[in-house]
This record gives structure tokens, C-alpha cells and sequence, in this order.
């Protein structure tokens, strides 16, 4: 048995898995984003624990001979967040996450120092670690001075389930202070912001063990003394292991909060002024690129809020047959945007609204915009010479076939749906315990799904979504000169 813990944003997702890879048991418990400022976001690493503990406790209420038969578990957490802690490990701040883009200024100072793009091979985003360290360090310097280690989301929570300070490649690549192609923490780029390789935990591979489970958690649990803590991934580099995204050419689209336009590579093809992200894979070796939206179903959630609804209402109301793109226009950027505009300081819009504008163009609008904003990001792979024939959709917003439809035409690609079935960030991350513990080979545990359906671009309607993806992007620059 396998236990894969994946700290999403909006929840913490327990799988269980068995040696032939059956899903056993799931289970999740809801966390909340706190926004104190606009362009804040934020969560009390605290309640990272209590969500931990609370998924632990159902599975051993459910399934606790299951549990206690687990030798492995993996991890995998929402990227870039700067947990700072000290010297007794205690948490010195909340914890600004992937989306919190405060530290702009601090972001653009180091990404001008021409040694981040060099060695980090990515641009400096305000959501990345090293400018919201920095933030701290100009905006509370007690706090700063008081900090031992800088963890990421779920190597804080490592942290507490084995009592080591350790991260891995691909989570690590988006700090913004990984020498990303050696694999290694970059001297020059910790010195550059007041820091040294102390501050860091050390480094595994995702496919590497980082640890056993504290005898206390295992006792309390039910659990044997000698469960293996591999080192795990990022959420996007975990789900591509979930869907066996491990080989150059292996693609997928990511409907999460975020939206992501994920490729796996062979080596490491930075190209920074593409505002694409450049990672280590969870595999010693590779690496991925992505296109990185800031707000997916982040988006259709505010706008179901806004209308007093949910988003799989919304999403059904349209139906199941492609209607065309809205005339509405809507820019999702409601907490800036990384690719390809890097721009912290743009906020979403509506615009071309009528009085005949109903609900259902709203939500088309929302849809259409954030296939949009994925079709630039599809452009700016393209730039760096990877070209995407066709991906497999993951993610919530992956449940809305219409959304699906819109992407595929937008994209001009297939969109592959797995069966029904959990493949997403925390099957990667069991896989990468099951790897972690037992030895077995990458390629063999991280295989593909079965496809269930391949939406495909409706080319009846490609040239009017063409012409509405003009509008969207003529609206950008409208936008940004109000921001
Ligand atoms: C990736 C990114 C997001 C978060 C949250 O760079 O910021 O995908 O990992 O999912």
C-alpha cells in the first residue's frame, strides 16, 4: 500500500493506493486562502497540519488495515510558498503563497540581475520564493533575522510527519535560488538575497526517500515503524507523474485554481524571456516546461460566488453542445498573471456587455477567457520550440466536457480524458512513494491512463473563436495601461 498527500490550495487530498495501483480510499479536508491586502494570499501553515491529521484520522476510522500495510508515501504540495521558520522550527509568519504577488518590486529587482535568468533559467516571478523573502526582509526584518529555513508548502509538512528539513528538485527549481540544471541550490543566488545554503533544506529527487515517518505518527496511526517518505514534487510535476507525463512529448492541461500547460522534457531548454517555466521533473535527469495561468477555476469559483451558484451549476447550464464564444470578453487575470504577460498588477474584466447579456454569456465568457489565456500559454511553449500535438486534461475544471470543447478549439489540439479516476497530483505523489520504497523503475509505475474520450477541436467554430480570442488579446494592453 501506497499514501500519496497532496497539499492543493483549496484542500489536502489523502490517496490510498494498493501494490497494483487501485485506488482504496480518498479523502480531503478543506483549507481556506486568506487575502488581507489586494494582491495578498495567504494560509497559516498550522492548518496544514490540522488538515493532515484530519485526512490521517478518516483513513484510519475507514481503512486501517490498509494503512498499517503502507511502506511508502509521497508528497505533493502547492508550489513557491515561503514558509519561514526558526531555529526551533516554529513558524514565524503566515505563508504567502503561489498567487500572493506583493513582492512585484523585489521580483523585478532580482530578475534584472542577470545571474537569476542564467542559473535559475526562469524570470523572476513575484509568486516565486525568492522575491517574497526578500519581502520580508525589507518589510519585517525581525521576522527575517529570526528565520533558520525557508520550506515549501509540503516540506513543511514533511517536516512534521519524518522531522527533517528536506525538498526536492522540482519544487525547489521554482524558488527562484536552484541552479536548475545542476540540480543543486545556487551559492550566488542565496548571497544575492542575504542567504545561505543553511537556510535551505537539503535536496532528494521526488523519486528518492527523504525520510521515515516519526515512530509517534506511525504509533498514533496504526502504521509500521519503517514508512518511507519519498521526496515527492510540485503539484504539476506530481501530476504528471499521476498521468505518466515523464517523457519528452508528454503533455497535459491543468484545470486547477491555477491553469497549467504542462510539458515533460528529455534536458533543460530555459527560455526566460518567454515567461515559460523551466523545472526539474520529480526524475533524476529530466525536467518540464509550463505555461502557468493564475486563475482557472480560481475564476468560474469567484464568478459562481458572485452569481450565489456553484461552478459545475454554471457549467452545466450551458449544455453540452459548443455554442460559439460569448461576446462577452473576459480577462481572468483577477490576481495578475505569470505567462506570458508577468504582469502582477493587471486585474480580470468583463467587457462588451449589453443588455442582452445573460448569466449563461457570462460563464461563457469566464470559460472562453481562461482557454484564451491557456492558448497564449500554448504560444509561448511554441516559442521555445515545444510543440504540443495533443494533452490529457486533469484537473476539476476537466469535469465540464463544454470547457473541454472550448479549450480544444482554442488550442487547435486534441484534449484527452482519462476514465474516470483519480490521476491527479496525489496519484503522483503515492507513485513517487511506491518508487521511493520499493525501487521500482519510474516508467514502470508512472504509466499512462486509459482514455475515455479525446474531445477535438470543433472546426465549425475555430474562426469565431479565433476572432474572439483577437478581442481578448487586444484587451490586455487596454487593460494594463487602467492597472
Ligand atoms: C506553478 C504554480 C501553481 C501552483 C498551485 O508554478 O504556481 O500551479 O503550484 O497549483
Amino acid at each position: 500500500m501506497f499514501l500519496g498527500l497532496d497539499l492543493g490550495t483549496s484542500s489536502l487530498k489523502a490517496l490510498l493506493i494498493d501494490d497494483n495501483q487501485r485506488i482504496i480510499a480518498s479523502t480531503t479536508a478543506d483549507l481556506d486562502v486568506s487575502r488581507p491586502m489586494d494582491g495578498w494570499s495567504e494560509q497559516a501553515p498550522g492548518d496544514w497540519i490540522t488538515a493532515c491529521e484530519t485526512v490521517m484520522n478518516d483513513l484510519q476510522a475507514s481503512h486501517s488495515k490498509e494503512l498499517s500495510a503502507v511502506s511508502g508515501i509521497g508528497l505533493s504540495g502547492h508550489m513557491h510558498g515561503a514558509t519561514l521558520i526558526d531555529q526551533a522550527d516554529q513558524v514565524l509568519r503566515p505563508c504567502m503563497l503561489w498567487n500572493d504577488t506583493r513582492s512585484h518590486a523585489e521580483a523585478a529587482t532580482l530578475d534584472a540581475r542577470p545571474e537569476f535568468r542564467d542559473i535559475a533559467g526562469n524570470i523572476v516571478f513575484p509568486g516565486f520564493t525568492a522575491p517574497k523573502v526578500e519581502w520580508v526582509r525589507l518589510n519585517e526584518p525581525n521576522i527575517f533575522e529570526k528565520t533558520a529555513k525557508i520550506l515549501l508548502p509540503k516540506d513543511y509538512l514533511r517536516l512534521w510527519l519524518t522531522g527533517t528539513h528536506v525538498s526536492e528538485m522540482s519544487d525547489a527549481a521554482g524558488t527562484a535560488w536552484l541552479d536548475v540544471a545542476a540540480r543543486d541550490w545556487s551559492d550566488e543566488l542565496l548571497a544575492a538575497c542575504n542567504l545561505t545554503r543553511d537556510h535551505m533544506p537539503s535536496l532528494v529527487e521526488g523519486s528518492a526517500a527523504s525520510g521515515g515517518l516519526r515512530k509517534t505518527l506511525a504509533d498514533q496511526w496504526g502504521m509500521t515503524a519503517d514508512v518511507v517518505v519519498a521526496g515527492g514534487a510540485g503539484d504539476n510535476a506530481a501530476s504528471a507523474a499521476g498521468v505518466g507525463a515523464i517523457a519528452s512529448g508528454d503533455a497535459f492541461v491543468s484545470l486547477g485554481t491555477s491553469g497549467v500547460l504542462f510539458a515533460a522534457n528529455d534536458a533543460y531548454r530555459p527560455k526566460p524571456e518567454s515567461a515559460v517555466h523551466t523545472f526539474c521533473h520529480a526524475f533524476p535527469d529530466t525536467w518540464h516546461q509550463m505555461g502557468v495561468i493564475l486563475s482557472a477555476t480560481d475564476a468560474l469559483n469567484w464568478y459562481a460566488g458572485i452569481t450565489g451558484t456553484d461552478a459545475a451549476t454554471l457549467t452545466q447550464e450551458l449544455g453540452d453542445t459548443l455554442q460559439g464564444p460569448s461576446d462577452v470578453t473576459f480577462l481572468p487575470y483577477l490576481s495578475g498573471e505569470r505567462t506570458p504577460h508577468n504582469d502582477a498588477s493587471i486585474r480580470g474584466s468583463f467587457s462588451h456587455l449589453s443588455h442582452a447579456t445573460s448569466r449563461q454569456d457570462l460563464t461563457r465568457a469566464v470559460l472562453d477567457g481562461v482557454a484564451f489565456a491557456l492558448a497564449d500559454n500554448l504560444d509561448a511553449l511554441a516559442s521555445t520550440g515545444t510543440k504540443l500535438d495533443r494533452v490529457l486534461a486533469v484537473g476539476g475544471g476537466s469535469r465540464s466536457t463544454y470547457w473541454l470543447e472550448v479549450i480544444a478549439t482554442t488550442l487547435d489540439v486534441p484534449v484527452d480524458v482519462p476514465v474516470g479516476g483519480d490521476f491527479g497530483a496525489a496519484l503522483g505523489a503515492a507513485r513517487l512513494g511506491m518508487i521511493a520504497a520499493t525501487g521500482a523503475a519510474p516508467a514502470q509505475v508512472c504509466t499512462k491512463p486509459e482514455i475515455a474520450q479525446s474531445v477535438t477541436p470543433n472546426k465549425g467554430l475555430s474562426g469565431a473563436y479565433a476572432q474572439a480570442r483577437e478581442r481578448f488579446r487586444a484587451s490586455y494592453p487596454a487593460m494594463s495601461a487602467l492597472s
